[in-house]
């Protein structure tokens, strides 16, 4: 009903909205004296932890975005190799697992059969598992190891958007744990994550005003028949997510690629008036990667691609090439899908919205998908 709603056009409306507080309850009480520390992994015993030497993430659609990001993530503060392998693929390749190989499954509603599946598989296997997981008491969680519990609140939308950034929120938790375990991260840096990190929520609220911006950008396009987007490190999986909400809810074909792929094959889709959103990773991450994200938005509007481009705040070699530049605010280049995948959410809602769809209940979809 309309109260739920909170008066609100839609649950997804709503739960846009709580972003900010999804990765604000996430974090809380998981920062102890400035210094990361998640409770239910401590659980799990450090020597556990610290013998780990292989971290596959599993997890399905949205929640495989987050893993990516995750990946990034846990890779670099905790010196692990980490992949992702959607939970259906995993389960029947036959993967390599030992009693030192970690699996963390991530979903939101705890009851992906396709997920449980692999994460029972992971275990028979004799593989540590850790569930990523916003509905408390679930079958996956019961069914593992620990549980990291993400905070977003109950999510209705059948499009997940607050239980994302909380997914992602609570990878981040796990990989700076793990560092500070391994000490695989001195702890001045550790401290400047964590604090950035409690900083983010506020960050994300400012990214909510961009709304007005980007609800006009989608009915300039609801007639379109296909957006592209771009992005590179945690910016790929973003562009993921951002293709895979306008499928979803706009039900117009879109595709993510990384960046550097585009000259591979991708470039040959660019034509005139191709929207294109490109996430921009910061200069102050790689300069080098930047500039070539830069150099590819020049290389796709000289063939007459019509760019978005969402950047970091006083990014300013983006401005003379972009048709619109949606700003984010500056936080660990790390971080920064939580802030970049906010508009998109938006751009995919406001675009099902004009072209009168119900963008809580997509055709032909279900909030949890509980069969094979
Ligand atoms: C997200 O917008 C989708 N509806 C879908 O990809 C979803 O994230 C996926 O089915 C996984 O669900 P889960 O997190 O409940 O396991």
């Amino acid at each position: 009903s309309a109260s739920d709603k909170g008066g609100w056009s839609s649950f997804m409306a709503k739960e846009i909205t709580e972003n900010p507080d999804a990765v604000a309850n996430t974090v809380r009480g998981r920062v102890v004296d400035g210094l990361v520390e998640v409770p239910e992994l401590t659980e799990l015993g450090d020597d556990v932890l610290n013998g780990i030497n292989r971290i596959i993430l599993v997890a399905c659609g949205t929640a495989s975005y987050a893993g990516m990001v995750g990946a990034y993530a846990i890779e670099q503060w905790a010196r692990i190799p980490v992949e992702v392998q959607l939970s259906h693929e995993f389960r029947y390749r036959d993967p390599v697992i030992t009693p030192e190989t970690l699996i963390i499954s991530i979903s939101q509603s705890g009851e992906t059969m396709d997920t449980l599946m692999a994460v029972k598989y992971a275990r028979e296997q004799g593989a540590r598992t850790i569930s990523v997981c916003n509905t408390q008491g679930a079958t996956i969680p019961r069914e593992s190891d620990a549980v990291v519990y993400t905070h977003a609140g109950p999510e209705v939308a059948v499009a997940s958007t607050k239980a994302f950034v909380a997914q992602i929120t609570a990878l981040y938790l796990i990989g700076l744990h793990i560092a500070r375990s391994k000490n695989t991260v001195d702890e001045k840096e550790l401290r400047r994550l964590a604090a950035d990190l409690q900083a983010l929520p506020a960050k994300v609220t400012k990214v909510l005003e961009t709304g007005e911006k980007i609800s006009q950008l989608a009915k300039w396009m609801s007639d379109t028949p296909s957006v592209l987007f771009l992005g590179r490190h945690v910016g790929y999986p973003i562009a993921l997510e951002g293709a895979l909400k306008l499928k979803e809810l706009a039900y117009i074909h879109a595709e993510g690629f990384a960046a550097g792929e585009l000259k591979h094959g991708p470039i040959a889709l660019i034509d005139h008036g191709q929207p294109v959103f490109v996430i921009v990773p910061s200069p102050r991450g790689s300069a080098l990667i930047h500039s070539k994200v830069v150099s590819n938005i020049q290389e796709i509007r000289a063939r007459g691609a019509r760019v978005i481009a969402i950047a970091e705040q006083g990014d300013a070699a983006v401005l003379p090439y972009a048709d619109e530049v949606i700003q984010i605010p500056l936080a660990d280049p790390m971080f920064e899908p939580i802030l970049a995948v906010v508009p998109l959410q938006i751009f995919a809602m406001e675009l099902a919205d004009a072209k009168g769809l119900d963008v809580d209940q997509p055709r032909n979809l279900a909030k949890s998908v509980t069969v094979e």
